[in-house]
């Protein structure tokens, strides 16, 4: 099959590029060339920012075209320009409205969709992927994949890396964690994920699939991950009020606690029902794979972590407790 991915230079892209190399395809990748290609591909230089960046990928009959875009004027632009008997669209969780339940099904409730080409902040990222979507399902036969928190080797965010990470680095006998030890977590592993798509697109698969690995929690979690690290650090809960007085940040992003919301609103943004696309073939592996992946992948990280508490940081937490 003559598979192209619009992307495919960057942490899931990469991997789908690579599973598809693998499984017999001639892919082709068509970025702008930020990032090295995978081996075994075309690459195609594009700026999709320009009017008509997709110029070069144009006049041929692909046989199926993977997009991670979060611009719609990036997935706009393909479909009015491309031809392909098969469209997937890696799209986001974030595409739902509410989050305060846990495991909603593909029918809840989507945000509007952003008009505008392009996102002005990061607040329009749920309002633009449902834009993506709208534009990719008027394209022709489609798979929209909303994807869970993506993990493992390559995880740039360090979101699914931290934990094993900081278990394997105590910086004594304890590792500060939320006391909210029940909060639902869910990720999906990159190459589970990069390969249930390759197989969406083999089989032109249509519809909108939710994708994530199986509902635990965060105890759960932080245990997978000391184990992983082969780590007798204790896990030091500490109220989430004491740490918003100690202004420690939720989710991802600098002076953090990763995998773990502060606000009954967003309870259960982890979480999805899969149930739709493990019936159409999803197979996710245990936590703990991911994790050990990830962690391995984080030992050798030569660019700051942006997210998580630093050495400092943490020490400064567990001497004010
Ligand atoms: N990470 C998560 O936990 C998570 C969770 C849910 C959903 N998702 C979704 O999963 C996908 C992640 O994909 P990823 O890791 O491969 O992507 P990514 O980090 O978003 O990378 C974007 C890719 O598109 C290319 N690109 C960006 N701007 C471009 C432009 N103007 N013209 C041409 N190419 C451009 C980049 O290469 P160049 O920079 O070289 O152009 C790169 O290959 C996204 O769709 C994201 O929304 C992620």
């Amino acid at each position: 099959m003559e598979l192209l991915v619009l992307g495919g230079t960057a942490f899931l892209g990469r991997e789908i590029a690579l599973t598809a190399v693998a499984r017999g395809h001639r892919v082709t990748c068509g970025a702008r060339g930020s990032a090295e290609p995978p081996p075994g591909v075309d690459f195609v230089r594009v700026d999709r920012d320009d009017e008509d960046g997709l110029a070069p990928l144009a006049g041929h009959g692909w046989g199926g075209v993977i997009d991670v875009a979060r611009q719609p004027g990036h997935v706009r632009r393909a479909v009015r320009d491309l031809t392909a008997a098969h469209w997937t669209l890696v799209s986001s969780g974030n595409a739902y409205a509410d989050f305060s339940s846990l495991e909603q099904t593909e029918d809840a409730a989507t945000l509007a969709p952003l008009v505008a080409d392009a996102m002005a902040s990061d607040d329009d990222y749920g309002p633009a992927k449902v834009a993506c979507e709208e534009a990719v399902r008027a394209a022709g036969p489609a798979a929209v994949v909303r994807s869970g928190l993506i993990g493992g080797a390559g995880d740039w965010s360090g979101r699914t890396g931290y934990w094993p990470w900081r278990f394997a680095h105590p910086v004594g006998p304890e590792v500060v964690v939320p006391d909210d030890l029940d909060f639902p977590c869910a990720m999906i592993d990159v190459r589970d994920l990069a390969a249930w798509i390759v197989s969406l697109a083999e089989r032109q698969v249509e519809g909108v699939f939710n994708a994530t690995g199986t509902t635990t929690d965060l105890r759960s979690v932080l245990d997978a991950a000391a184990r992983v690290a082969g780590s007798s650090a204790r896990p030091r809960s500490v109220p989430v009020e004491r740490l918003r007085e100690l202004g420690i940040d939720h989710w991802m992003g600098p002076q953090s606690l990763p995998l773990w919301i502060d606000d009954a609103d967003w309870r259960g943004f982890a979480t999805m029902d899969t149930r739709r696309a493990r019936a159409e073939g999803l197979v996710t592996r245990p936590l703990e794979e991911t994790l050990a992946d990830v962690l391995a992948w984080e030992e050798a990280r030569t660019e700051p972590r942006p997210c998580g508490l630093t050495d400092e940081e943490e020490r400064r937490v567990l001497t004010a407790l």
